[in-house]
């Protein structure tokens, strides 16, 4: 039987029979699973697709002409404010959270394709002593902070975590969840939904097979959250908790505080409906998206959209004019994101990427292309900030917040190794400040480094379990004129029993 007459008119018309090619070939089910898998708007697709892929091709706009800096009176800084309004801000993010007013969004529908493992980045282990992934790291530090604002205001509270997944990480993700218990959080605050799926396209405009009787499809960009928030009817169940205020983040951050009571405090305390955490860019040429206004809107530039001589232009100040690196790290109000997903949402534009898409030849063999073959085209969560009415930034230490996990070790940056170096470092530094000390495996004093490269290791291998401390505080309880050898590693066990005043074997 030959596929339904209706089907083999509509790809025909739009230049699409080649996914038929092997119909002869599939079972029932196959067949049955590649017709619902032709989506509606394929023709439409395909064409933009192609569109978006041959602009790519010619050199990017160049905005500089049309760009400012933000206004200093909208930047917050975890460098640059004093310590009282810190501790106001700080103060204003736990009264929040312990009001149940705060959320969490966890962007975690990537395929990770440049770290190059099989399964989902959340459940990466960069060789941390204790051996955590970065999804355990993540709910450790949801159950902190809400222990932090519950022992504030004496009370018990809650910080869902939403999490947006994608054909490829909805099902391991939950596996890995359920087989941990769902890291002892209340798995009714544990959220996850997916995102949708777009087809990957050809240069020439045609849908690719991945199977003979499958669309290649990825998925539709961190941007797609605003369709997956109305798709999952999310915000939905935001409002029927209470929730005002997301902090949405990717997976890939091993630093991200999440709910970060301080960058909270600040957007709520600014009467903020968007708000976006920046970094210090490291150099004029680093490849970041800064946060800026372009004709009079904020929006992230990408580093191809700037000539040279703009990145490198310097403030009166002495650093760099565009300096407000974008670390996918957001705040919104419930209600900011409801306009957006219901309104403005069709106006993102797509971003295109192109990339290696394996495919099915006219023979019917699998081909894994050397070069680039198709266009995948996504939506950036960032691009929304055109539409705040009350936009704010706030900046902090890049080596307090920031070490993304992009790469496999053989990269010389965002890989397994910074992000386990970033980490220990922080570690190292709070135990110091808590005023620790360390020893080798011979009991000898290790001397101390204060300062720190990016891509060193500390001189002693000190991990902090979020459990014990969220941000470094308190732990001079434990630490304050005591010995460790190292590694050493502060877990909840660890620290009641120097709490009591206990000693530890050195071990
Ligand atoms: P990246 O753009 O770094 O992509 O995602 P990725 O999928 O992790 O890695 P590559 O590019 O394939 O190597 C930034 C964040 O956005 C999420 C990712 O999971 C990550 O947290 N993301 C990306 C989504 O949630 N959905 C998407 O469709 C794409």
């Amino acid at each position: 039987m030959g596929p339904p007459e209706e089907v083999q008119c509509r790809l025909a018309r739009c230049g699409q029979s080649h996914l038929l090619r092997f119909w002869a070939e599939l079972g029932p089910a196959q067949r049955g699973a590649l017709l619902a898998a032709v989506p509606p708007g394929l023709a439409e697709h395909c064409r933009m697709a192609a569109a978006a892929g041959a602009r790519q091709r010619e050199p990017p706009e160049r905005l500089d002409g049309r760009m400012e800096p933000l206004p200093t009176r909208l930047l917050g800084s975890a460098r640059r404010s004093g310590p009282a309004a810190l501790e106001r801000w700080e103060a204003e993010g736990l009264h929040q959270i312990s009001q149940n007013k705060v959320a969490v969004l966890l962007l975690a529908g990537g395929q990770g394709t440049r770290l190059g493992v099989s399964y989902p980045k959340g459940m990466y282990n960069v060789g941390l002593p204790s051996g955590k992934t970065l999804y355990q790291i993540q709910a450790e530090r949801i159950h902190k902070v809400e222990q932090l604002a519950g022992q504030r205001h004496h009370c018990k509270c809650a910080i869902p975590w939403y999490i947006m997944t994608s054909e490829f990480t909805l099902g391991p993700t939950e596996e890995f969840f359920v087989e941990h218990n769902y890291f002892n959080l209340d798995r009714s605050n544990v959220v996850m939904f997916e995102q949708r799926m777009l087809p990957a396209v050809t240069f020439d405009g045609k849908a690719i097979l991945e199977e003979k009787g499958k669309i290649a499809m990825a998925p539709d960009g961190n941007g797609g959250l605003y369709r997956a928030l109305v798709d999952n009817k999310i915000l939905d169940d935001m409002k029927q908790r209470g929730i005002q205020y997301v902090h949405v983040y990717c997976v890939d951050n091993i630093l991200v505080k999440m709910a970060d009571p301080v960058f909270i405090g600040f957007c709520v305390s600014k009467g903020a409906d968007c708000g976006a955490k920046v970094v210090e860019k490291a150099y004029p040429t680093e490849p970041v998206g800064v946060v800026c206004c372009v004709d009079g809107v904020y929006q992230v530039v990408e580093y191809s959209e700037i000539s040279l001589e703009t990145a490198q232009q310097q403030s009166p100040d002495g650093g760099l004019m565009y300096n407000t690196g974008n670390i996918c790290n957001h705040f919104f109000t419930v209600e900011f994101l409801e306009t957006v997903a219901q309104k403005y949402e069709p106006q993102l534009k797509h971003h295109v990427a192109i990339k290696k898409v394996p495919y099915i030849d006219e023979e019917g063999n699998l081909v894994k292309p050397l070069k680039p073959n198709g266009i995948k085209l996504e939506k950036f969560v960032f691009d929304v900030f055109q539409f705040s009415k009350n936009f704010v930034a706030f900046e902090v230490l890049r080596e307090e917040e920031f070490s993304p996990l992009k790469n496999a070790d053989t990269a010389d940056k965002d890989t397994p190794t910074t992000a386990r170096q970033a980490l220990l470092a922080q570690h190292y530094r709070w135990a110091l400040k808590a005023g620790a000390r360390f020893l080798d495996e011979n009991g000898c004093r290790i001397p101390e480094k204060l300062s720190l490269s990016g891509t060193e290791d500390a001189p002693a291998v000190c991990e902090i379990s979020p459990l014990v401390s969220y941000f470094g505080e308190g732990l001079e309880a434990y630490m304050k004129n005591k010995d460790f050898q190292s590694p050493f590693v502060l877990d909840e066990n660890k620290a009641e029993i120097l709490e009591k005043g206990g000693g530890l074997s050195l071990k």
